[in-house]
């Protein structure tokens, strides 16, 4: 072992973080289940995970290595125009998908519904492009918030109305490289 620290076990705390609002070690335990979940639903399937740019990129990546059904990968970008901290709903397509989804297994994977309004916007769009199946898989949601009604099928943790970072999400394109989700201390919004 190189090493006695592991980011699943024992990350130092980012100074610029205030609170953990879910750790390492729940990420990876929820990841587990939801694993065995699609597993057992897509087992004799072939998946097509679609992670939702850039956020989704940690989620995906170790959601993917619990699953044991083959699994092919693509990726969407997309920008959500708004504040810093808050989405207007208008969304924009960065980079498309690379491949044809008409006929396939499709699960988004997406880091976290907020209003829904992103989420929204491409289910609707890659509904029109005739998947077989298409399934939402969300690690983390604001429920208070949902404006639409989103059909999430796998889903890791509820977290408050709060802004946070953290296993993929950023602020400002920083903190996205945390094993866990938390919050900021307020000194970071002002400097
Ligand atoms: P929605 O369209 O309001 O559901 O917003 C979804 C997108 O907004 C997510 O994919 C994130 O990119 C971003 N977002 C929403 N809430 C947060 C947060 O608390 N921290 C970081 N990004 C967030």
């Amino acid at each position: 072992m190189v090493g006695a620290r592991t980011a699943q076990t024992d990350h130092p705390l980012h100074d610029d973080i205030d609170n953990v609002v879910v750790s390492s070690e729940q990420i990876q335990e929820r990841l587990q289940d939801i694993a065995a979940e699609i597993d057992l639903q897509y087992a004799d399937r072939n998946v097509l995970l679609v992670g939702v740019l850039k956020g989704a990129f940690i989620v995906m990546a170790d959601l993917a290595r619990y699953l044991t059904v083959p699994v092919e990968f693509d990726f969407m970008a997309v920008s959500s125009y708004g504040s810093a901290t808050q989405t207007s709903g208008v969304v924009r397509i960065l980079k498309d998908l690379d491949l044809d989804i008409a006929g396939r297994h499709v699960l988004v994977v997406e880091d976290i519904v907020d209003s829904g309004l992103t989420l929204n916007y491409l289910l609707r769009n890659l509904r029109a492009r005739g998947p077989a199946s298409l399934e939402i898989m969300a690690l983390l949601s604001k429920p208070d918030q949902i404006r639409v009604d989103l059909p999430i099928r796998y889903h890791g943790f509820q977290v408050p109305n709060v802004f946070v970072v953290g296993y993929g999400l950023d602020y400002a394109e920083r903190y996205r490289h945390l094993p866990y989700v938390g919050t900021l201390k307020p000194s970071v919004y002002r400097d």
